[in-house]
């Protein structure tokens, strides 16, 4: 019994050392992400929000497209080629840790964009109405990448990818001045102007039910 005790205890350093060596390796250039279920979390969090780039340069291009006020749809041209530059980044990334780049349908971003689109439908075009609105619709999707890469973020320096950890927060960076400039733009003239059209009703096409749930 003793010995058996004692081959178990040996097997089990063993069993540790052999783990120690996987995860010194995980630093090194060897299959980075082989056993932790956190590591493949984040690489399932960043197919998400590569997804949800994809998508949002289109998203974008169609924001610009409605609106009427120069300086927003300045501001949405700029952030779609930030945009462009945000799924470089992710590709970087992708290539950092040795992953394929691959999309993962990101339910929320395609949410958030139908109801940009529900946004352009509703109002009239021209009106600063639609553009105080499409502002809190882009703002909105700024919060989800805020959230998104601020969690990205702080997992990769848990993990000790400090150069995965620069680049993500590059583009979080961006996306919180993003989110300023547009509450800046929205103040400045653009919900004042909108509070003060009149002649001009906001026509809903969802039925009330559907509106309610
Ligand atoms: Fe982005
Ligand atoms: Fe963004």
């Amino acid at each position: 019994m003793k010995t058996a005790a004692k081959t178990d205890k040996t097997n089990a350093n063993k069993n540790m050392e052999t783990r120690q060596d996987e995860q010194n390796g995980q630093s090194g250039t060897v299959e980075p992400f082989k056993t932790s279920y956190l590591q493949k979390f984040f690489i399932e969090q960043l197919k998400d929000i590569y997804y949800a780039e994809k998508q949002l340069i289109n998203g974008l291009e169609q924001m610009k497209q409605a609106v009427s006020t120069e300086e927003l749809q300045d501001a949405f041209e700029e952030h779609k080629k930030q945009t462009e530059r945000h799924v470089k980044r992710l590709e970087q990334v992708f290539k950092l840790i040795k992953q394929t780049p691959e999309v993962k349908q990101c339910e929320a971003i395609d949410g958030l964009l139908k109801e940009a689109g529900v946004i352009i439908n509703e109002t009239e075009e021209g009106t600063y109405t639609r553009d105080a609105a499409l502002i809190i619709a882009a703002q909105k999707v700024e919060h989800y990448e805020i959230a998104s890469y601020g969690g990205l973020v702080q997992l990769a320096i848990t993990m000790n990818m400090n150069r995965v950890a620069e680049i993500l927060d590059k583009t979080l960076q961006e996306e919180e001045d993003t989110d300023r400039q547009l509450t800046d733009i929205a103040e400045s003239y653009i919900n004042v102007e909108a509070e003060h059209e009149h002649g001009y009703s906001w026509e809903s096409q969802e039925e009330p039910s559907k509106a309610s749930r």
